[in-house]
């Protein structure tokens, strides 16, 4: 299949730093990002408000598939024109998120969503099985990692800096959970894709991880403009 534009694609566990990194990453190259985490998110927060459970796949994947979601230029997330930046943004929703994400009606009717934003000059996706299944021919690859416990940390720090009243220990249990959830799941499990660069993050800094990542996508993409 020809392709209309490079992708690089980065995955990891929540609080890995792979949506700061995609974004830096998106602006400093002018590409097009695409944090597929948040179309996850807004379903689970729709089933939540409407009482679906995973226990009904089919209605689960219909509201996937018809739900009015646009992303403004801004990256604000607008549901039937209702901006719900904030409210997907919640652990609970987070939560709710991985509970729908295990559903393959659900990753299905994401699928072609997600493909669509393919677009020149490039795309960064951030997620958890963009090197693995939606985009496997992606051009640069990266695998973020942290320890459990770093990465408790970062989210509680983010979440304390918004104001919110959070515990670290609660915290570091759904993050637990989640990650458990995410990569035993039986479709497109959490795994770091074949030839992807893993990147340990946890004593490292945001600069420090931006710097490897560039390196590869600079190894890899030659002929990028650079300004
Ligand atoms: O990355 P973020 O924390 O926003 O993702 C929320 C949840 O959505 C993840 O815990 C995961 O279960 C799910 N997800 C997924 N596949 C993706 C992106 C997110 O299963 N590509």
């Amino acid at each position: 299949m020809i392709r209309l534009a490079p992708i690089v694609t980065i995955d990891g566990p929540s609080g890995s730093g792979k949506g700061t990194i995609a974004k830096m990453l998106a602006d400093r190259l002018g590409w097009h990002f695409l944090d597929s985490g948040a179309l996850y998110r807004v379903v689970g927060l729709l089933a939540e408000q409407q009482g679906i459970t995973p226990d009904s796949p089919g209605m689960l994947g219909d509201l996937a598939r018809t739900m009015p979601l646009r992303f403004d230029s801004e990256g604000r997330v607008l549901l039937a024109n209702a901006d719900i930046s904030d409210a997907i943004r919640t652990e609970q929703a987070g939560n709710a998120a991985s509970r729908v994400a295990a559903v393959p009606q659900v990753r299905e009717a994401l699928i072609t969503w997600q493909r669509s934003y393919v677009r020149p000059p490039g795309l960064v996706a951030d997620g958890r099985d963009m090197g693995s299944v939606i985009f496997p021919d992606a051009e640069v690859k990266i695998f973020l990692t942290a320890s459990t416990e770093e990465r408790a940390m970062r989210r509680y720090n983010q979440l304390k800096e918004k104001g919110l009243n959070v515990n670290l220990a609660r915290l570091t249990a759904e993050i637990q959970e989640r990650d458990e959830r995410d990569r035993n799941r039986s479709v497109a499990p959490l795994v770091a894709p074949a030839a992807a660069l893993e990147v340990e993050s946890t004593n490292l800094s945001i600069d420090q991880v931006y710097l490897r990542v560039l390196e590869r996508v600079r190894e890899a993409l030659p002929n990028l403009h650079w300004d």
